[in-house]
């Protein structure tokens, strides 16, 4: 590429900028290589307000995923590139999957386990696509006329696409769209202590007793080993054979990683110890783009209503016309007798026969307009971190029925901080809606959401903006930035770092110092020092 070049394109970029935004871009330009392997929707919906901003302020970028962007096209500085094939709209193949028979109701230690397997397969198809789809090679190439500055990527199932960072040399900054996966917190030092800190695969209610301390402890390690020895390997062995080259992507991780955005934030998680590098970006997703208007029927609806309104929306993934006949007709009746009424999100065309002026069914809403509606009070969802977080902001309280995944986390989250309730899919029941629709009018529950709303909402930089400055804080000063950031105890063994090498010399010379205190001392000490007198000249 000739200077010329690139000098009229950048000319070109900070003129469409200051038309387009009529802000220029900031004086450094950086050059970002965004790779998300995972094909979910919803998790590219947490990145995607990041990259948007990084391009409106004049970043050049490359994406690799598999959403297509709306606005991709349109931007001179946005460059995309599919895994998926021409043609397939992942935005819509991944919605409405899972049917209400494959919700999972326990957090046995097995029922992790198998959890565990399913990510690591999903993850390891994801890393064979992007490595079969030629990108990378596109980007390798790319990077020799225009060095990239930085890798974003996505913390979930896999690590195989960080050998690019190896290859680059770049600096990482990773994202989990759900609550931090456990194998992860070793990379930043970020305490994972299962004493009290519920990881995502498992969630307990109010503090945990000694038995579940142990099930949290085991989940916690149990899961770093099986991804250490099983999933890293497995990604260490792809990027053998795709580049014929050893690299230990856990070691390109620990060294050259910078920060880890995490979609979470204190108020809904809870509070635990920090690392420098764990930057809380949970709420990044709810932007003005994202507070639609209400549909007219909707909107007719919530007017014409002079009784609270309740909300059910078990997320776009779940298939809610699966339910259980029994499960349906329990929810029906127990919501018949409340003076409620309902919005539903029921995405078959074939609709429960009901009466319409008590239950609107709807195949899609606008989730965030319509939870920050007046009059909606209630928010009966199935866990999913994104509505949950939107519930969060909007201050409604919650009844969730958890399904898979780190919906049990999430739901035992909102219980545990007094801002709703959970209740088992296999618990539905009418007596079971109806007391917990009873429990949740206590006012202490709307009280409670909307105190921590005004918390979640009350931040030193918006989640976005923290975003941003680490980004452009890495792009400015690459991995001397990731350096000066990293904990020298990622480097440390479990031995060392928890100074049990001095716990135990400690140990040992007490231990020393008290036999001979024993031995040496008080009245009958002196036959006690002739005697060991005695016995050690006859050794000798
Ligand atoms: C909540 O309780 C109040 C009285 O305390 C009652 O008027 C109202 O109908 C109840 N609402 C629901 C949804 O049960
Ligand atoms: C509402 O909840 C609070 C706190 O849990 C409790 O003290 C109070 O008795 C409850 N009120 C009713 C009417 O159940």
């Amino acid at each position: 590429m000739t200077t010329w070049w690139r000098i009229s394109r950048s000319v070109l970029i900070a003129l469409w900028l200051i038309v387009i935004t009529g802000t220029p871009p900031p004086a450094f330009g950086g050059n970002v290589l965004a790779v998300y392997p995972h094909f979910g929707f919803s998790h590219f919906k947490v990145v995607m307000p990041i990259l948007n901003e990084l391009a409106r302020r004049g970043h050049q970028l490359t994406v690799i995923s598999y959403v297509n962007h709306p606005q991709a096209a349109e931007w001179p500085n946005y460059e995309q590139l599919l895994i998926s094939q021409a043609g397939e709209d992942q935005s819509s193949t991944t919605i409405n999957l899972v049917p209400l028979s494959e919700h999972t109701p326990t957090r046995s230690l097995l029922t992790l386990f198998w959890e565990y397997i399913a990510l690591h397969s999903e993850g390891q198809e994801s890393c064979e696509r992007l490595y079969a789809s030629g990108h990378v090679e596109t980007v390798l190439k790319r990077h020799q006329t225009k060095p990239y500055d930085l890798l974003l990527t996505e913390y979930f199932n896999s690590d195989c696409q960080l050998a690019l960072a190896k290859l680059m040399d770049l600096p990482i900054i990773g994202l989990s769209t759900c609550a931090l996966m456990p194998y992860y917190y070793d990379r930043i030092d970020l305490p994972d202590t299962p004493s009290f800190i519920q990881s995502e695969f498992v969630g307990f209610a109010g503090v945990l007793s000694w038995d579940e301390r142990l099930v949290n402890f085991i989940q916690a390690k149990m899961l770093k080993l099986l991804y250490k020895y099983h999933s890293i390997r497995a990604d260490n062995a792809l990027v053998r054979k795709h580049f014929g080259i050893d690299v230990d992507v856990d070691e390109v991780a620990r060294t050259q990683t910078a920060f880890i955005f995490g979609n979470q934030h204190y108020s809904l998680m809870g509070s635990r110890p920090q690392s420098r590098q764990f930057i809380e970006v949970g709420g990044v997703h709810l932007t003005s783009q994202a507070e639609q208007e209400l549909p007219p029927n909707i909107a007719q609806f919530l007017d014409q209503s002079e009784v609270p309104i309740i909300f059910i929306s078990w997320g776009s993934m779940v298939r809610i016309s699966s339910i259980d006949a029994d499960k349906l007709a329990a929810i029906v009746e127990a919501l018949e007798r409340q003076p409620l009424r309902v919005i539903w999100k029921w995405e078959a065309d074939e609709k429960p026969k009901m009466d319409s002026t008590k239950f609107l069914f709807v195949k899609w809403a606008p989730q965030l307009a319509l939870l920050c509606h007046p009059k909606v009070e209630l928010f009966w969802a199935h866990g999913g971190l994104l509505g949950t977080t939107e519930s969060v902001h909007c201050g409604k309280p919650m009844l969730v029925t958890p399904i898979y995944g780190d919906q049990f986390l999430n739901a035992f989250s909102v219980q545990n901080r007094g801002m709703g309730l959970k209740l088992d899919y296999e618990e539905i029941r009418v007596t079971s809606v109806t007391q917990a629709l009873n429990e949740l009018n206590n006012t202490s529950y709307a009280t409670r959401s909307l105190g921590i709303s005004k918390i979640f909402n009350q931040r030193e930089n918006s989640p976005l903006e923290s975003a941003i400055w680490c980004v452009e804080h890495v792009i400015q000063h690459g991995l001397l930035a990731a350096e000066m950031l990293q904990s020298p105890g990622i480097e440390l063994n479990w031995f060392v770092y928890h100074s049990l090498d001095s716990v135990c010399l400690i140990f040992v010379v007490l231990m020393v110092l008290a036999y001979s205190l024993c031995h040496f001392s008080g009245g009958s000490s002196s036959k006690s020092f002739n005697g060991n007198r005695r016995r050690k000249s006859k050794r000798s």
